[in-house]
């Protein structure tokens, strides 16, 4: 174990920062916080305070971040139109990275950040905390004990009823965000399914989007909506559902449905694996995780008594200081990301074509 403390810049002060990430810094002995950005400089400093520092550790430049010597990592917590741009600028400099989701909004953004990661030699992470959580970790033992046998198809969505974040805002701006909750959302369930079937290659998506709650302002009843500065008059040029069909390089398929605003009975997310050995689902409105197998000539509902575990967010932070202070093998490889993004970007070139997209 490498005793010197990793000293960590954090860039994008705003929700997900304070209400998540944040937790895996406070009283964590392997690191330090030594920076603060955002565009918003009282942003930077009331963060910062929460570390006992003050504005003489915030900035409003990220590259005057970037240029601090001796820093080890930066955690970007941007909006996403950000990701890549300062990524790539950060691996340059020699400083490994952990970006929020999505990892890009475009193909070529996404493969800028491999290209960066691989010539620098440096670590490039980014989040994926659904692969944190509990029924996560037992299925992936599971799948990998072969207990599920062949998995050939999955169906993950997160659909809500009224929840939009930051309405009028960057995320409702196809120029910042990339897209409305496929790529919101969709990066977290639909990745979850590849990861449990194992990396399988995408080859064809088909999808269809839509746009139908831009100019409603019925309450939200989702928690998540609090993502995000909302803006009255502000832009709404994203998609508010996205269904679809995935299809990968081994014969596997996925069914995707993802909303921030749809005439449904309430919030819903999850995730289903079909196995020739057994299934499985979570289902979040029950707060259930229940595999269905087979044992004795009878069908059997299994439902796993799972310990408790810290937030997704926290785990999968702390992965990242393991592998860059003490070498850990990463759960996250960024060729992943940049297969992540190939299926965005055709869900929305198939949307617009009416067609099947090859990747
Ligand atoms: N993993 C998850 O569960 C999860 C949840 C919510 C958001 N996110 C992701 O986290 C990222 C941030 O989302 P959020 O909800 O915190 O949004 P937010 O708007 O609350 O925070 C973004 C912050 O970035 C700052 N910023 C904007 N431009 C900047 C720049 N050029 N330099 C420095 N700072 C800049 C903004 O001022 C703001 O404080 C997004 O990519 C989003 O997709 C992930």
């Amino acid at each position: 174990m490498n005793s010197k403390k990793l000293k960590i810049g954090v860039i994008g002060c705003g929700g997900i920062f304070n209400g998540a990430h944040i937790y895996a810094y406070l009283d964590n002995e392997d690191v330090e916080v030594v920076a603060f950005c955002d565009i918003v400089l009282s942003k930077a400093v009331s963060t910062a305070k929460k570390f006992g520092l003050d504005e003489s550790v915030c900035y409003e430049n990220f590259e005057d971040l970037l240029n601090i010597e001796g820093l080890d990592a930066v955690d970007i917590c941007t909006p996403n139109y950000l990701h890549s741009v300062i990524a790539v600028k950060a691996l340059e400099k020699g400083i490994n990275v952990f970006c929020e989701k999505p990892d890009a909004v475009s193909v070529k953004e996404a493969q800028k950040m491999q290209d960066a990661a691989q010539k620098s030699g440096k670590v490039l992470m980014v989040m994926r905390n659904n692969r944190y959580n509990n029924y996560s970790k037992f299925l992936k033992q599971y799948i990998a004990d072969g207990k599920m046998g062949e998995i050939y198809t999955a169906r993950c969505a997160w659909r809500r009823r009224r929840g939009i974040p930051g309405k009028g805002g960057w995320f409702t701006t196809k120029e910042q965000s990339g897209g409305g909750p496929l790529i919101d959302l969709g990066v977290h369930m639909i990745d979850l399914c590849i990861w449990l079937m194992g990396n399988p290659k995408p080859v064809a998506v088909s999808a269809a989007t839509y746009s139908k709650f831009a100019n409603s302002d019925t309450q939200a009843d989702s928690e998540h909506a609090k993502f995000g500065e909302a803006k009255a008059d502000g832009t709404f040029d994203v998609e508010d559902l996205a269904m679809g069909f995935i299809r990968f390089d081994n014969g596997c398929t996925m069914q995707i449905e993802f909303s921030w605003a749809s005439n449904v009975e309430r919030e819903i997310h999850f995730i289903e694996l079909r196995g020739t050995k057994a299934g499985a689902s979570t289902d979040t409105v029950d707060k259930q995780f229940k595999i269905f197998t087979e044992e004795n000539g009878v069908t059997v509902d299994v439902i796993p008594n799972l310990p408790k575990l810290e937030g997704g967010h926290k785990l999968n932070l702390l992965h990242f200081f393991d592998v860059i202070k003490n070498g850990k093998k990463p759960d996250f490889e960024p060729i992943q990301g940049v297969n992540m993004v190939k299926i965005l970007e055709a869900a929305y070139k198939s949307a617009e074509l009416g067609e099947e997209v090859k990747i």
